[in-house]
């Protein structure tokens, strides 16, 4: 029933990295990453972390500096510091060893249900089922499941479903998952399933009944309601080339990592402290601006280059100190300062 499924991903699916060349620390590092970040973003950073932690001992013993360098990019950084723990309790309570047992693994901290079921399936190819947002969604329509997205949905289709995936499942776990993925990134996708198109088409009920936006239901849970963030970044420059910034303090956004000095000119969400308002009014509409977001904020980053003498007045407000423009600035400073040597460029 799976097969068209199966061979559909492995010819147009084989070549994703962490298909490529397998370990179970290669699968723990790539399922982190996958979790909430697009296969395009993890593709690009992949192969380098795992240059710069070619192992699970050098991650357990990262600095925080350079886990966050090869983090950047990937979002949620959270997710690094899970995985740095993750790799600290294998080291010293684990002899190094990722174990194969899903009691085991969910006792590892930073592992969750989906990090375990992923390592042994697609790390392992045991059978078991990694239900991500994709799999969900492909199997609640492939069943035409009438649950909502979450705990009693997964529940339901390990207890009811599990053994109607029959042989392909029980005899390729790791490939029918992946598979799974594929397709709802594809074809199978939250709010647009092309059916004619999938390789799940013949036996899938939605496909069949031409209803697989109603799956999984929706409920009436509010919708994530996005804010606006509107910011003034200031460029200060020295003869070095270096550019003054401030490091984000522990419970900040992008904790650790330095940002230019960074002002909120407005706020849709009037609880935000992310950054000190500007003390004084500014005509900000005629700045360059740039687009940037994080978490549930849109942001709108006005930037403009001030000399050290008129950067006076704001140097009280916070520390601020003079840094190489690289890695170790966040990826919002550095867009800026790269469009502010574009504009300079073009000028
Ligand atoms: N291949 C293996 N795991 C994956 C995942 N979580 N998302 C997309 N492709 C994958």
């Amino acid at each position: 029933m799976f097969t068209q499924l199966i061979t559909w991903s492995a010819q147009n699916y084989s070549h994703l990295p962490w298909r490529i060349s397998r370990t179970l620390y290669r699968t723990l590092v790539s399922e982190i990453m996958l979790q909430q970040t697009t296969v395009g973003a993890v593709l690009a950073k992949y192969e380098n972390f795992l240059t710069i932690f070619p192992d699970i001992a050098t991650l357990a013993n990262a600095s925080e500096q350079d886990l966050q360098i090869a983090w950047k990019g990937l979002g949620y950084y959270r997710r690094a510091r899970n995985l740095k723990l993750a790799c600290t309790y294998i080291v010293q309570e684990l002899n190094g060893e990722i174990p194969l047992d899903y009691q085991h693994l969910i006792e590892i901290p930073g592992i969750g249900p989906y990090t375990a079921s992923a390592i042994l399936s697609i790390g392992a190819n045991l059978p078991y089922l990694a239900i991500d947002a994709n799999v969900e969604r492909v199997l609640a329509r492939f069943f035409a499941i009438k649950l909502a997205k979450g705990t009693a949905l997964h529940k339901k289709l390990h207890s009811d479903y599990l053994q109607q995936l029959g042989e392909d499942f029980q005899k390729h776990p790791r490939q029918f998952n992946e598979a799974l993925m594929d397709v709802g990134r594809i074809y199978c996708q939250a709010r647009k399933a092309n059916c004619l198109l999938c390789p799940l088409r013949e036996n899938c009920q939605a496909a069949q009944q031409q209803d697989a936006l109603d799956y999984p239901i929706e409920t009436t849970k509010k919708v994530a309601q996005f804010e606006e963030l509107k910011l003034l970044r200031l460029i200060v420059m020295n003869k070095q080339g270096q550019v003054l910034a401030f490091q984000k303090q522990k419970g900040q956004w992008l904790e650790g990592q330095f940002e230019l000095p960074t002002f909120t000119l407005d706020c849709t969400d009037k609880k935000n402290q992310q950054y000190q308002p500007l003390p004084q009014k500014i005509n900000f509409k005629k700045l360059p601006m740039l687009k940037t977001g994080i978490t549930k904020y849109n942001i709108e980053n006005y930037w403009q280059q001030i000399s050290q003498t008129e950067f006076k007045s704001y140097q009280k407000l916070q520390k601020f100190e003079w840094i190489e423009m690289d890695g170790n600035l966040s990826t919002a400073s550095l867009k800026i300062l790269k469009a502010w040597k574009k504009n300079r460029e073009e000028v």
